[in-house]
């Protein structure tokens, strides 16, 4: 049956099936906050765009807008318990047929039930069903969102690969103000718009790519080593983005507590020479190597088997020996390798970083900032300058880490479709 031509409220028509989001299945999971009311507005605009959307409310969200709003506006039944029409198996039925799944408002318990695996009700059972990409609005009052308890949801549904949108800060309930609201729907709309469109189809989809992430660690005895702050984050949120686009991706990670993003082949390593092993094995085979491991500069140049004695010379006078620079090698060795790399600086500097770009043969090349709170190790924001081969240049103010993945995959992308024209024009 085809869907109905709506009318737009000032009387021009618009075709759904025609959208951006058309054919595409939207699980809307609506949780209890007054911003729930925007959720409705959403649902606008995901038909709007052609998208079909199916509503989860939690028992909260139903106390702020009813049901029938959303069956309503939906034009289905609107599921808010795990109970109900058990034998169709809901949680799992509904996961399964979405394409993107929208958490919107996210509450700070939804975010740590999320974070926790708690499946005690149709959107926690529902999200953990999932295999599609998982955007998540939360909002809340500022001091829920700053609270510890909080934060450390966010971490770990970061290592889920989900994104985070928000929230911004505005007006929030009880007439406060500050961070804790419900991004806007055009936000929301280009991030579902992005991760429906890009789910295997673009020019990522189907290339091989090595991403490096994480720390090295440099061994002095059983006890002791010389490593770095990274934590994976950066190179996790790549591996996570470059999988939703489609790509074969080859993770070679350094210690990090995180979780491996879904999808991608993960390669455990501590030392800086192990990464160079893995990383030369697998380069025969790839398209595309995003280097945004920390690979420590020096070694101890002697790994004693026995713990050294803290009053020791030895340990007072640990020789360290340079490790080799890996991304150096493959630009030395560069065979048709698309090369991205990370520089940690302490400043932007323009300059010093196109020097690095064409030094290490390098197609495009990621500044971070290092030096300050929100930004490089550790965290889950980032500020970065983008240079490219071809003189391109892209500030990125704060922004998450994993929003600066989808921009670092929107430059490779682009690179990949310009490399295919030239390699067209020759044929002319
Ligand atoms: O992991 P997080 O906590 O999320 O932090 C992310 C990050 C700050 C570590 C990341 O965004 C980043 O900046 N990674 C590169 C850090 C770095 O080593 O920068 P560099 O300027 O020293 O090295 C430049 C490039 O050469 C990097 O791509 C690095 O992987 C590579 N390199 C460096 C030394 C070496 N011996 N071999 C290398 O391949």
């Amino acid at each position: 049956m085809s869907r109905p031509t709506a009318t737009r409220a000032n009387g021009s028509r618009m075709d759904p099936a025609g959208g951006p989001l058309a054919g595409r299945h939207v699980l809307l999971g609506v949780s209890g906050g007054v911003a729930a009311y925007k959720a409705a507005a959403l649902v606008r605009g995901l038909l709007r765009e052609g998208a079909t959307v199916q509503a989860i409310l939690t028992e909260s969200a139903a106390r702020f807008v009813g049901a029938a709003t959303f069956e309503g506006l939906t034009g289905r039944p609107v599921h808010t318990d795990v109970w109900a029409d058990a034998h169709t198996v809901p949680h799992v039925a509904l996961a399964r047929e979405a394409d993107v799944a929208v958490v919107a408002p996210a509450t700070a318990n939804v975010l740590a039930k999320f974070a926790s695996g708690m499946a005690d009700d149709l959107l926690s059972a529902a999200y953990l069903c999932l295999r599609c990409p998982v955007v998540i609005a939360p909002a809340m009052h500022t001091e829920m969102w700053e609270h510890p308890a909080t934060r450390a949801s966010v971490d770990v549904l970061a290592t889920h690969g989900v994104e985070l949108v928000g929230p911004a800060s505005g007006s929030l309930a009880g007439g406060d103000e500050g961070l804790g609201r419900l991004v806007e729907e055009d936000e929301l709309l280009d991030v579902v718009r992005r991760l429906a469109g890009t789910n295997g189809g673009g020019p990522l989809a189907g290339k091989r790519v090595v991403v490096t992430a994480g720390g090295t660690r440099e061994p002095i005895d059983p006890v002791r080593f010389i490593g770095n702050r990274s934590s994976g984050k950066m190179g996790y949120a790549l591996a996570a983005e470059l999988v939703r686009r489609g790509a074969n991706v080859d993770l070679v990670s350094g210690p990090s507590h995180l979780a491996a993003p879904g999808g991608a082949r993960v390669h455990h390593v501590e030392t800086a020479l192990e990464m160079r092993e893995a990383v030369l094995r697998l380069v025969d085979d790839a398209d595309i190597v995003v280097k945004a491991a920390a690979v420590a500069d020096f070694r101890p140049a002697d790994y004693h088997k026995q713990k050294l004695k803290k009053e020791s010379d030895e340990f007072a006078e640990v020789v360290l020996t340079r490790n080799p620079d890996i991304l150096a090698e493959l630009g030395e060795r560069k065979n048709g390798t698309l090369l991205v790399g990370f520089a940690a600086e302490t400043d932007l500097e323009e300059e010093r970083g196109r020097d690095k770009l064409h030094r290490k043969g390098l197609d495009l090349i990621v500044i971070n900032r290092v030096d300050m709170a929100d930004a490089g190790f550790g965290v889950d924001t980032n500020r970065a300058l983008l240079l490219d081969v071809n003189g391109g240049r892209t500030e990125v103010p704060l922004t998450t880490k994993a929003r600066l993945a989808t921009m670092v995959c929107d430059q490779v992308e682009d690179l990949i479709e310009r490399a295919g024209e030239h390699e067209g024009s020759d044929d002319l």
